[in-house]
């Protein structure tokens, strides 16, 4: 079959992870006889550099009428330090999650058994965790009226929440959770913020058309405790914009590496797929980025697509890459790779999944992964 698909590199580590996952896709469609016809767009600081837009109109115009989108990462460290810049890379995002309607953000996050001991977690707490995140991706205080006093003293961030919005959130997430073990928590902050009691009624009232979905609610506070005390008691969490930002990092950590974390951000027409690590400027263009969370985002764009026999095979290879220990600095300081052997691999392990073939000398030696 034949695709279309945007790629955004953007900022940072994002060429050279991108890179790597699009390499899978190649692989892919060579294995599986299809097409992907990609077209490469700018967005974020290097689309502010060459055009002072963080979204041009061609990125926009790309993004709409492909059939998913593969984004990198996004932000400089130039504008971060710069606190009276008038235009963001960060801009770039956020408007086109805005424009295209990608309102729900979906994160999992699994203990892989392979790397239970890169977590700074005990390995018994951690070892059997699966929770997929539901982030509300295009409401609440990121994108509520902003203000700043004339005098600079005061500053105003407004977060506010429809029924609506947080409906079609919660019809996705009770969905994802009849296909999973069939528990949602909603994270709130209900004792505190109005936005948070409106959530709550809405998916208590929603909930009775779910009734094989058990719903619990939890606070963020103790959700932030929770997560890393005892993660497993978590299936599905279903929560607002900016909590669902703060809590996936955090619950990256049960992972291994931040550098692990795929994510799909869906609408109702468009979708688009990116690792939920940033920019990491500090490793820019050293080949020492970890490329697996792009490679897993590419994965769900592959299942976006109804492609799940493709998808299921990059998440083996990714499987194999960590339990062969192929893998980048983040998750071994010792004995690593390159961003670019590791993507090797996983084209190679595409190529040729017969574990019988793999050649661990050669894998060890960095050289050539399949013999
Ligand atoms: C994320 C990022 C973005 C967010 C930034 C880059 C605007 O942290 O996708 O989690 O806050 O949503
Ligand atoms: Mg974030």
């Amino acid at each position: 079959m034949k695709f279309n698909i945007t790629v955004i590199p953007g900022d940072g580590i994002g060429p050279e992870v991108t890179e790597q996952a699009k390499k899978a896709l190649e692989a892919i469609s060579e294995v599986y006889d299809h097409t992907f016809v990609y077209e490469e767009v700018l967005m974020g600081a290097c689309a502010i550099d060459k055009t002072g837009n963080p979204l041009p109109e061609a990125t926009l115009t790309s993004c709409k009428k492909s059939d998913a989108i593969l984004f990198g990462a996004i932000g400089d460290p130039k504008y971060d330090n710069d606190p009276t810049a008038k235009v963001r890379p960060e801009q770039g995002l956020l408007k086109l999650r805005k424009e295209l309607g990608l309102f729900c953000n979906v994160r999992p996050v699994k203990a892989f058994d392979a790397l239970l001991s890169h977590s700074p977690l005990k390995e018994e707490r951690i070892k059997g965790t699966d929770i997929t995140i539901y982030r509300e991706l295009t409401g609440g205080i990121y994108f509520g009226i902003k203000e700043l006093s004339d005098d600079g003293k005061i500053a105003f961030d407004g977060c506010s929440y429809t029924v609506e919005e947080i409906e079609r959130m919660g019809h996705l997430a009770f969905k994802a959770a009849q296909n999973r073990k069939k528990r949602l928590t909603l994270v709130d902050k209900a004792n505190v913020l109005e936005t948070s009691r409106l959530w709550r009624k809405t998916i208590t009232n929603l909930a009775t058309q779910y009734p094989d979905v058990t719903v619990d609610t939890m606070f963020v506070d103790n959700a932030a405790m929770q997560l890393i005390l005892n993660p497993k008691q978590f299936d599905v969490i279903l929560t607002e914009n900016l909590f669902g930002d703060i809590l996936s990092d955090e619950a990256s950590v049960i992972g291994g590496s931040i550098g692990l974390l795929a994510s799909a951000s869906v609408g109702t027409d468009n979708a688009l797929f990116e690792p939920i690590h940033g920019s990491f400027p500090q490793a820019k263009g050293k080949d020492i980025a970890n490329p697996l969370a792009s490679i897993l985002s590419a994965a769900m764009l592959l299942k976006h697509l109804e492609l799940h026999k493709e998808a299921a095979v990059i998440e083996r290879a990714v499987q194999k890459s960590l339990e062969l220990g192929i893998t980048t600095q983040d998750i071994n300081s010792e004995n690593h790779f390159t961003t670019s052997k590791v993507g090797d691999f996983v084209v190679d392990y595409i190529h040729n999944q017969e574990d019988s073939n793999i050649n661990f000398v050669n894998v060890h030696m960095g050289q050539s992964t399949i013999i």
